[in-house]
């Protein structure tokens, strides 16, 4: 069963990417101008995800972005893909533990942040889609999200009155293809950069950690800089950070690569912006920051994938005082960008 659902994973993939491959665009952009293309500081590395083949355009942006907030894209129109990222969550769900998506279904797996995504190497919780533009085509198609088919999408996007002249302007093509739709899409979310938390301007020298949240970073440093790196708060490795003993309920990337080194580990997540992603972990299980900071610090379950970062004089955890678990939430705190939160040009456009 693991191996099939992993070789179909693979074959969408693949199926997917030889598609693209087969379409050559020999159009020319009208548009190619780059301004607010991915505005970063230069702290920042290298993005991973690059727009060379996929030109970004300002147009394009808005049309990723309007199709971001259109349940047209799910199969009974009620589900758009901001129905489960939210922006005044870093587009995550604002406290469900699991999402619903159509008909009110539910998966098994809590809905991630959306933003910073250009540098990220992989995606879903298990890294089991390596490619932005890929990516949607998993929470479109999926019986418990949006439900719909591919084909289906093209079919209503070409018939829609306001898509067909927008995709236009965009693509220069005669009709609407789904690769002008994941391309639009990946051209909306690889530009949610989020860098105007107050650790950034305290970075930039632009504001000043009070002592209690230099505290806080310093025993960040200590015990979390080694999996959640900065300045993106994620090295994108896989990890096992304790959660439980057997993984038959999800075993995380061993899904992926059936390598008995995999069970259990996640992919680990941006610390950015945690303070309004709650709940926390894959499933969810955690409803507050005290919560995971209690789990790291004496809730650690040992098992062969656990990672030897989280043992501390040869036992699971790492044995943070109650205090100690505070300073660090205070640090968390300043990873909240509140400007990106309220950004009304990444919002649904209104009427
Ligand atoms: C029903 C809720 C739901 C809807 C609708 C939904 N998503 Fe998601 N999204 C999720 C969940 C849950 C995951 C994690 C899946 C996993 O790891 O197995 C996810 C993961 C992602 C990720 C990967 C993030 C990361 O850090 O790896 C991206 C990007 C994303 N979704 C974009 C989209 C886009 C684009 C749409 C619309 C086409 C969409 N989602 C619709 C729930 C949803
Ligand atoms: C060994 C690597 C590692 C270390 C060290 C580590 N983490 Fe994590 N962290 C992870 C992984 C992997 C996950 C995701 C696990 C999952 O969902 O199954 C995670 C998840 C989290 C989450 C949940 C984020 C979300 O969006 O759901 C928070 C918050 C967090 N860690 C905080 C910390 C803090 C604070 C420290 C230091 C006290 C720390 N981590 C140390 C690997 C690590």
């Amino acid at each position: 069963m693991r191996v099939k659902q992993l070789h179909i994973v693979i074959t969408i993939i693949g199926i997917t990417l030889s598609v693209f491959a087969c379409k050559k665009t020999s159009v020319t952009f009208s548009n190619t101008t780059d301004a607010g293309y991915l505005k970063r500081p230069d702290y920042f590395p290298a993005p991973h995800y690059l727009h060379t083949t996929n030109v970004f355009s300002k147009q394009g942006f808005e049309l990723g972005r309007k199709l971001f907030f259109d349940p047209v894209l799910s199969i009974n129109n009620s589900i758009s893909c901001a129905s489960c990222h939210k922006q005044e969550y870093a587009f995550a769900d604002g406290g469900e533990i699991l999402s619903k998506g159509i008909d009110g279904r539910t998966g098994r797996r809590h809905t991630p942040s959306i933003f910073n995504m250009a540098w990220n190497t992989s995606f879903m919780w298990d890294g089991g889609v390596n490619h932005l533009e890929v990516m949607p085509l998993a929470p479109l198609t999926n019986p418990n999200e949006m439900g719909e088919t591919i084909s289906h999408i093209v079919y209503k996007l070409n018939r829609h009155n306001e898509y067909p002249s927008l995709f236009k302007e965009v693509f220069h093509r005669d009709s609407i293809d789904d690769q002008q739709m994941f391309w639009a899409l990946a051209q909306y979310m690889s530009n949610l950069v989020s860098s105007d938390s107050k650790y950034d301007k305290v970075l930039t020298n632009r504001d000043k950690f009070t002592a209690e949240e230099q505290q806080g970073y310093n025993l960040y440093k200590a015990n979390c800089a080694a999996c959640h790196k900065e300045p993106l708060f994620t090295d994108y490795s896989f990890q096992n950070n304790g959660l439980d003993v057997v993984y038959t309920a999800d075993s995380g990337r061993y899904r992926i690569t059936t390598n008995n080194d995999d069970w259990g580990k996640f992919k680990v997540p941006t610390l950015r912006n945690a303070a309004v992603t709650y709940p926390y972990m894959h499933d969810g299980r955690f409803a507050t920051l005290d919560d995971v900071l209690k789990h790291y610090s004496d809730g650690i379950l040992a098992s062969p994938t656990l990672s030897s970062l989280l043992i501390k004089n040869g036992k699971p955890g790492l044995a943070l005082t109650k205090s100690e678990q505070q300073l660090i939430i205070t640090f968390l705190k300043t990873l909240t960008d509140s400007t990106f939160l309220h950004n009304t040009n990444l919002a649904e456009h209104t009427k």
